[in-house]
């Protein structure tokens, strides 16, 4: 019964922000399954590079798209067209995020954080429906994965105010999403993630001893590691994550919900 069920050799899948952080730890999880990945963000020879980088171990193709524009979706929606006619998983895990007191939040920074991080990924995959459709049966949906985070489930520390919100907006999304797409054997599903090491919060572990310190308001002790997220896009891509859709899934060790 238990034997290949996180298996998932063969099937195609769309890493958005798939160049660094959790996006190129989720492709990296991707490409070592067995799957064949596509990559993009927006800096082409990165892109590019780390693509050519994950091929040692599989299958990775790089398209580059800066996502907070319509042309920039309908081009790596194009491109998917004719490279992927079946398209099993898609990842919706670039995002951005900015940080201001509330009296000086720039209004063309809480647009920006809106574009890239709830209507990117709802034209995306709007965009890309037919080519999940193509992929998707009762027995194997085709999967959508959303990257929301802990910030949208709580109020976070930090005065990122339209990152929260966009955070809350992509959970809510991804089960309306959800909603419409059962029929069609599509699951949508959000991961809300913890602390993890990246470009987007390197600010937070530059202090000698920050690590520690941040691991220790952690219920479980450390903060966020690769096979963290792999492992979860893994189980939600997979015939063992195949009955679960429109959920929120904390990846976090406990830090939104737990004493
Ligand atoms: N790290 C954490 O602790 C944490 C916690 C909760 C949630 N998250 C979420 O996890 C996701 C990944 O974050 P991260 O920490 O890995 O951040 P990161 O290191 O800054 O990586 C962001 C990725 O998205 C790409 N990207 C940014 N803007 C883009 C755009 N306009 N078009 C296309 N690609 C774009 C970046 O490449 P380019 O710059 O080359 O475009 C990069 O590949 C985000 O949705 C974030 O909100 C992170």
């Amino acid at each position: 019964m238990g034997e290949g069920i996180f298996e998932l050799k063969g099937k195609s899948a769309v890493v958005t922000g798939g160049s660094r952080g959790i996006g190129l730890m989720i492709a990296e999880g991707l490409v070592k399954a067995g799957v064949r990945v596509f990559i993009s963000s927006r800096k082409a020879e990165v892109c590019d590079e780390v693509a050519a980088n994950l091929s040692k171990d599989g299958e990775c193709i790089s398209i580059p798209a800066d996502l907070s524009t319509a042309s920039g979706i309908d081009h790596l929606g194009s491109e998917l067209e004719s490279q992927a006619p079946e398209l099993h998983i898609l990842v919706n895990n670039a995002g951005t995020a900015w940080g201001a007191p509330l009296e000086e939040y720039p209004p063309e920074s809480f647009n920006k954080v809106w574009a890239v991080n709830v209507q990117a990924p709802f034209h995306l995959t709007q965009k890309l429906l037919p080519q999940l459709k193509a992929a998707a049966s009762p027995e194997d949906p085709a999967r959508v994965i959303n990257i929301g985070s802990i910030d949208g489930l709580r109020v976070p520390a930090l005065e990122n105010y339209a990152y929260s919100a966009s955070k809350a907006g992509i959970h809510q999304l991804s089960r309306h999403m959800a909603s419409a797409l059962v029929g069609h054997f599509i699951t949508v599903n959000a991961i809300a993630p913890g602390l993890f090491p990246s470009r987007m919060t390197k600010f937070m572990f530059e202090n000698e001893g920050a690590e520690q310190a941040l691991a220790s308001a952690i219920p479980l002790q450390r903060v966020g590691r690769p096979e963290d997220m792999a492992g979860t896009v893994i189980f939600l891509s997979s015939r063992a994550g195949s009955y679960v859709t429109g959920a929120v899934i904390p990846v976090d060790g406990g830090a939104a919900t737990l004493r």
